[in-house]
């Protein structure tokens, strides 16, 4: 199957390119690449700026324990989109060709970056418990560069009930490095809000 994605990378794009984050230092995270649809999308539009997209992924459903809204888990979802070849080979067949993505195929709570790594750009969608939500902005928001952006997919969005109020929290916590917020719909109106650092 063709690797879908579940967010319009599209209008991160476009909000990217607005305010011409490209041109900041550093490289694009992505965590939660799932099929790689939009690892594929954004790695086309770092590489037009000699730039690289790290896509962090389990790519291993089982491991996602969040129960959402109604009882439905997060592995339920995404195994509902795969039929046959696994993610990670769905993943990798999208992700062909493009040499400025690197796959860190690890449990978002591992990651750890060399100060050096500096990144403009994170879009976090991976694991939709607040734990993870604070982790996984803990990481991206310790690399950012000053005026770069992290996203959070899924603010607002009722099946992953934790996200909002963890979102909500960082917000409250960070304000004073935070020098602007943008909410921005997405596919079927799930909102992703950007946080631009201070
Ligand atoms: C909602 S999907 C991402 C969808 C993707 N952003 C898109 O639009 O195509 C969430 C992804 O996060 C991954 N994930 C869940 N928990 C994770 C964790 N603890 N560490 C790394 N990845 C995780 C899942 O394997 C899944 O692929």
């Amino acid at each position: 199957m063709s690797p879908e994605e579940y967010v319009g990378y599209e209008n991160l794009i476009r909000f990217i390119e607005d305010r011409q984050l490209q041109l900041l230092e550093g490289d694009i995270i992505e965590i939660g690449a799932y099929m790689g649809g939009g690892t594929v999308k954004l790695a086309r539009f770092a590489k037009k700026y000699q730039k690289r997209v790290f896509a962090v992924d389990t790519f291993d459903p089982e491991v996602d324990r969040t129960v959402g809204r109604g009882g439905v888990t997060a592995g339920e979802v995404y195994r509902a989109f795969l039929e046959g070849p696994s993610m990670f080979e769905i993943y990798e067949k999208a992700i062909a060709g493009l040499d400025n993505v690197v796959t860190l195929r690890v449990d978002s709570r591992r990651l750890a970056f060399p100060r050096e790594q500096k990144f403009f750009f994170g879009f976090i969608d991976g694991c939709h418990q607040r734990s993870y939500v604070e982790n996984d902005f803990a990481v991206v928001w310790t690399q950012l560069v000053s005026g770069g952006a992290v996203g959070f997919h899924d603010y607002h969005f009722d099946d992953w009930p934790e996200v909002t109020p963890a979102v909500d929290g960082i917000v409250a916590e960070y304000t004073r490095e935070i020098a602007e917020t943008v909410e921005i719909k997405g596919k079927g109106d799930v909102s992703t809000l950007l946080l631009v650092k201070r």
